[in-house]
């Protein structure tokens, strides 16, 4: 054969292959979600997400010191609270279990970007997202309760605030509120694209937020719809969204493509409790090699287009990154 175009010539050995290779990940796109607890001495297993645990305050400094040596540079609480009530009142308590994390995070590891995931489903009796009536969510009720948690986890030492619950004008809300109250610099990383997802299931145990009547397709997104990402994008951008996102990832790669290509804005895409799960099970059960499989989708998230993934994985990964550089 006289062939002229030759694309195995790429590929010929490991070095040509890494040197001309697109997409990487790297330790700093990797965000890892924490769940906090009230309590002592609690680090309790959550069944569908093996090595995911809860973790108190006191348990959670010694789980720190090992995630920061490792190489994670940003976390994203989650609260476990004791209580619950009708308006989610825990997660506007300046003294709350995510806010205690904040500081006591900040206090030991200042350069840790932290996060705190803005929604009412884990502090409300009912499990839904916002305030309810009549069997109804509300929806401009329910932006003073969140701009009021986003305050208080900027108070807190939040860097960022990430409202995940799909009100609309929450974004908005939020930046004023928090721009009035002195906390122009705290960014938004707006959970802009949002599906109400099946992939949810694992979290909604961890965090005993699974709602108790109804489900949350009157705010989350409908995953039937592909140019809805885009206008639920806009309007966060317009409100103010400092880094965007996509939710759930890895069946969604082709939103994450769509949403990339149209906003300029870091994008972040969220690898879910379902999908964590997934990989989890298959890997125990030695039926796939889970390094590799949780790699190529890493990769496959960040060729889609993704700045940033949030990933139960991210300790793991940034062990596995590393061996990998100490191996050169
Ligand atoms: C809170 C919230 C949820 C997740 C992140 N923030 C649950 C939900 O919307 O039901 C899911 C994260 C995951 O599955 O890993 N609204």
């Amino acid at each position: 054969m006289n062939l002229t175009r030759r694309p195995r010539r790429l590929r010929r050995t490991a070095q040509i292959r890494n040197l001309v290779h697109e997409v990487d990940v790297r330790c700093d796109d990797l965000i890892y979600p924490v769940f906090v607890t009230e309590g002592e001495n609690v680090q309790s297993p959550i069944e569908s997400m093996p090595g995911i645990y809860h973790y108190s305050l006191d348990r959670l400094a010694i789980h720190l010191k090992e995630v920061w040596e490792k190489g994670v540079r940003a976390v994203i609480f989650f609260g476990v609270p004791d209580h619950k009530d009708a308006c989610g009142s825990g997660a506007y308590d300046p003294d709350g279990i995510v806010q205690r994390a904040l500081r006591m995070t900040k206090k030991l590891y200042s350069e840790m970007i932290c996060i705190a995931d803005i929604c009412l489903c884990e502090y409300t009796d009912h499990g839904h997202c916002g305030v309810i009536k009549d069997g109804e969510v509300l929806n401009d009720e329910t932006l003073e309760l969140l701009s009021k948690a986003a305050v208080s986890c900027a108070a807190a030492g939040a860097d960022i605030v990430a409202p995940s619950d799909m009100m609309d004008g929450r974004i908005g809300h939020m930046r004023h509120t928090l721009d009035a109250a002195g906390y122009a610099h705290t960014l938004i990383m707006a959970y802009s694209v949002k599906y109400a997802s099946a992939f949810y299931g694992p979290f909604r145990e961890a965090a005993d937020s699974a709602p108790a009547f109804g489900d949350r397709k009157s705010y989350q997104m409908d995953f039937r719809n592909r140019r809805e990402a885009l206008l639920e994008t806009e309007l966060d951008m317009e409100e103010g969204a400092d880094i965007i996102m996509v939710k759930p990832a890895l069946a969604y790669l082709d939103i994450v493509r769509t949403v990339s290509e149209a906003f300029d804005l870091p994008l972040c895409t969220y690898s879910v409790s379902g999908e964590y799960a997934m990989m989890k099970a298959a890997a125990m059960n030695g039926w796939i090699d889970e390094k590799r499989v949780v790699m190529e989708s890493m990769i496959a998230m960040k060729r889609a287009g993704a700045k940033m993934i949030i990933t139960y994985y991210a300790p793991q990964i940034a062990e596995w990154l590393r061996e990998e550089e100490g191996q050169r």
